[in-house]
């Protein structure tokens, strides 16, 4: 569904002059003035000296993931991993990118097996400050995926390892040589990630990406610019910078051709959820 605002295409011509040249030219100051809380959100990190990360203002990922479309999107991620926990009968879980826990820790509640042990990986030290409070018996490590791995004893083993949307932060050639190697330690991976479009051009995807992120935005009233500044904006450039990605979404059947290629056999994908960015999809594969 388009979202109809006048800033629109404004700010997707600001987003591919961002994306091919590093710089938004007039279009970004255009983009503010008829309205766009992304073009004021990017026009002030524009200013700043250092580039930030999406998760260095970890106030802006919680209000985001607790407002707006998000509340019913991990509505149906945690009641779709409460029965996966059920049907595997999971003792040992791992969840890789935990966050603060907005996915494990309702699907923990509501399922009718918890697993004995519950272990997190999270770089974000903010994030894992927020779970670790909450969370049952198990260890959190505050590490990347990749440096997890270089760490990791060859006897540990799980019988699940789950992770919600947090691949998509690992560059493509690290991540293959991380799924290889966690292989060894799981009997199933269940990822949930979000079928993002392939586009026929490039006008398209900046038009895409403009509607999507300033639609997002204005779903969180008063604290809109706090989302849009502190989380939305280092995404997107994230998503923009041809030198220095930090998001490298895809498809769901790429993400099936992922595993595969890692060694893994998908053995299921479901629908989980019609979310405004892209539908959410869970995959499970076995080691
Ligand atoms: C979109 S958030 C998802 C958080 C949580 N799984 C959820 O569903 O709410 C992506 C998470 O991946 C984490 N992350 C980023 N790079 C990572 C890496 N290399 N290894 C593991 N986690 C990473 C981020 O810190 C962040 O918590």
């Amino acid at each position: 569904m388009a979202y109809h605002a006048p800033m629109i295409p404004s700010l997707a011509r600001a987003l591919r002059l961002l994306g091919e040249h590093g710089d938004a030219g007039p279009f970004l100051a255009r983009a503010r003035d008829e309205g766009s809380l992304m073009a004021a959100a990017l026009a002030h990190a524009a200013m700043g000296d250092e580039e930030r990360g999406a998760y260095d203002v970890p106030r802006a990922f919680e209000i985001f993931i607790r407002a707006g479309g998000n509340r019913a999107l991990y509505g149906e991620v945690s009641a779709a991993l409460a029965r996966l926990y059920e049907q595997l009968g999971v003792r040992c879980l791992l969840d890789i990118g935990v966050g603060d826990g907005m996915a494990l820790l309702p699907a923990l509640g509501q399922t009718r097996r918890a697993p004995v042990t519950v272990d997190v990986v999270e770089p974000s030290g903010g994030l894992l400050d927020a779970l670790r409070p909450r969370l049952p018996a198990g260890k959190a490590w505050q590490l990347t995926l990749q440096a997890f791995l270089t760490q990791l004893g060859p006897e540990r083993r799980w019988d699940l390892v789950q992770s919600t949307f947090a691949l998509q932060s690992i560059p493509p050639g690290d991540r293959l040589n991380a799924l290889k190697r966690l292989r060894r330690h799981v009997t199933r991976l269940a990822i949930v990630e979000f079928d993002v479009p392939v586009f026929a051009n490039a006008e398209q995807r900046f038009a895409s990406l403009a509607e999507r992120y300033e639609r997002a935005a204005h779903e969180y009233g008063d604290d809109a610019p706090l989302v849009a500044g502190g989380f939305l904006a280092p995404m997107l450039l994230g998503q923009l910078r041809a030198t220095t990605p930090s998001n490298w979404e895809q498809p769901i059947t790429a993400w099936q051709e992922e595993l595969v290629r890692a060694g893994y056999r998908v053995a299921s994908t479901t629908h989980v959820h019609d979310y405004s960015w892209a539908p959410a999809w869970l995959i499970v594969a076995k080691a």
